[in-house]
């Protein structure tokens, strides 16, 4: 069973983190993560020199479930992450990906510049594709102890200026509790 985790990211803070979530999904036995990513919205050369392949309407609909990962914009996802959601209509009219797990995550600059209006913002597509979009419960001790980023709306990241600051231990573990979630989860709807 594939989960997709579609991300977008510049300075390398989101890559982390959807490395992290795929790392949740393969602990879970029988789940394998796909990760993709997708072009800058005017870059010229569409073909990337390194890191993931660029996700095609494909992968969404062959894998179980999507982790959805973006830095912030302005308070927002990140425009090339909207741009390739915004071509997804003909799933949506199929309702290819209606009853699909999903979850999503991301990463800020300063602490309180957005993550949570971020993270609700990219569950409104997925919602209306009909995805059950997953959180994370306070059951998982990091969300209360957390002194950076890590909320029930999904994993987050607080990078700091120039995306200097590390992936803390509890930002690190609600990363890979939220990949395990999403596989365990698919798992049970199969
Ligand atoms: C155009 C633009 C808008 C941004 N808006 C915000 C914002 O609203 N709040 C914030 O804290 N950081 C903001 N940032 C910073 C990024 O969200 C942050 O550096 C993030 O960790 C980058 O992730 P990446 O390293 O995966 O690209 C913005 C960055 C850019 C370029």
């Amino acid at each position: 069973m594939d989960l997709l985790v579609l991300y977008y990211s510049v300075g390398g803070s989101v890559r982390r983190m959807a490395e992290l979530v795929a790392e949740g999904i393969e602990r879970v036995p029988g789940a394998a993560a796909r990760l993709r990513t997708v072009p800058r919205v005017f870059e010229r050369n569409p073909i990337p020199e390194e890191g993931p392949p660029y996700c095609e309407l494909a992968d969404l609909e062959e894998c179980a479930g999507l982790a959805l990962g973006s830095p912030t914009r302005f308070g927002n996802m990140a425009a090339p992450l909207k741009h390739f959601l915004d071509g997804t209509s003909l799933l949506w009219h199929r309702g290819a990906l209606a009853g699909k797990p999903a979850c999503v995550f991301t990463s800020t600059s300063s602490l309180h510049g957005g993550q949570e209006t971020t993270l609700v913002s990219m569950m409104l597509p997925l919602l209306h594709h009909g995805m059950l979009v997953l959180g994370l419960p306070y059951t998982q001790a990091e969300i209360n102890a957390t002194r950076s980023g890590g909320t029930p709306y999904g994993p987050s990241h607080f990078a700091g200026f120039g995306d200097t600051e590390p992936v803390t231990d509890a930002e690190r573990a609600l990363c890979i509790a939220q990949g395990r979630r999403l596989a365990e989860v698919a798992l049970k709807l199969l």
